[in-house]
């Protein structure tokens, strides 16, 4: 019998601290940074974004979604067999965000790793997860995208740092007798590494170089539109499937101008998008399992829609998995 993978849970955690734009450009303002709600509205959809507490990091954002799901599939944390992390913000240069969440799950042994894929993080940690369990080295996966991307802002910044937020998503990918994981494309450009980046380094006990977030909005707003149709078509070829079959977009919530654009380019009607880039702003490898938590929770996505989760972002890289949820 085939083996294939299936989401049995979603969840998600935002910290509580929440700032619309008028409250973020009151803060700016204070710095001698100027901007608008006007602006961040008509330009992003951006309305509100989270900011976690200075000691909060990404495992402890991570492990409140990661509960959340597993309640969700009705699973206990020991019988999770492996974890992976999507995060560009971990807590730590070593050990993984995937191994400190692992402990405070209160279980081991199970491998646990982080993926760096930045925006496109979590669509390649799910990409990851159900190869292993379709080879067999895992049944119970427990995928999460977390990030504190407020830590790597630059509020001095106006042109990115009303963009970004934090939070964690969360699901579990089981092994199961039918579909579930459908089809995924993806990949990465090397090339394009100075257009989104966080170029900064620790060396000898400093941090060598800017480490704080640097964006080229508009190449990158470019490039996006482009590798999103792309790997959305690959994927629908791969599955033998059409736009027309495709119950929900949820793609990465970066820009909502970029999410309508990849909705007219697959000629799919917008109110079949999930958009949560109005409340989230953009919470990097946690945007796409924070909005498919949201869309489950509110009812929109049902038991066995077919879900198109599309992510982009830094190295470049993109990717897209398609799903019967
Ligand atoms: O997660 C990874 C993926 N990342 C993305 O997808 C981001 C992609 N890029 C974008 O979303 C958009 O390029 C931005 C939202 C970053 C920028 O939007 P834009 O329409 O490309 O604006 P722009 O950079 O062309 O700037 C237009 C104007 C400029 O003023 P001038 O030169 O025309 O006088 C900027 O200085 O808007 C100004 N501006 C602002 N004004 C008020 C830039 N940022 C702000 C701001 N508030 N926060």
């Amino acid at each position: 019998m085939t083996r294939y993978s299936r989401i049995t849970g979603t969840g998600s955690y935002l910290p509580p601290r929440r700032l619309t734009n008028v409250d973020l450009a009151a803060e700016l303002a204070a710095r001698g940074v100027e901007t608008s709600d006007e602006w961040i509205v008509e330009r992003t959809g951006i309305r509100a974004r989270h900011f976690a507490a200075p000691d909060v990091t990404s495992s402890d954002l991570g492990v409140e979604a990661a509960k959340h799901a597993l309640e969700a599939a009705g699973l206990q944390p020991a019988e999770i067999d492996l974890i992976i992390v999507a995060t560009s913000t971990p807590d730590m240069v070593f050990p993984s965000a995937a191994c400190i969440l692992q402990n405070k799950l209160g279980i081991a042994g199970c491998p646990a790793f982080d993926v760096q894929a930045v925006c496109s993080g979590f669509v390649y940690a799910l990409t990851i997860a159900d190869s292993m369990i379709k080879t067999g080295l895992a049944s119970k996966a427990l995928v999460i995208g977390a990030e504190v991307f407020s830590r790597i802002l630059d509020f001095s910044d106006r042109t990115t740092c009303v963009l970004f937020g934090d939070g964690a998503g969360a699901v579990i990918l089981e092994a199961s007798d039918t579909p579930g994981i459908l089809a995924s494309d993806l990949h990465a450009d090397g090339k394009h590494v100075d257009i989104l980046c966080v170029p900064g380094h620790v060396s000898g006990g400093h941090v060598l170089g800017n480490p704080l977030l640097k964006m080229d909005g508009q190449a990158v707003f470019k490039l996006a539109v482009g590798v999103l149709d792309s790997a959305a078509r690959a994927t629908l070829a791969k599955a033998n499937l059409t736009a027309a079959d495709i119950d929900w977009l949820i793609p990465h919530q970066a820009n909502i101008r970029i999410m309508r654009s990849t909705a007219k380019k697959l000629k799919m009607p917008f109110d079949k998008v999930i958009v949560t880039v109005d409340q989230h702003g953009n919470t990097s490898a946690a945007s796409i399992p924070l909005a498919l938590d949201d869309a489950v929770r509110s009812g929109k996505v049902k038991k066995g829609d077919v879900l198109m989760l599309e992510g982009v972002g830094g190295g470049f890289t993109w990717g897209a998995v398609l799903l019967k949820y």
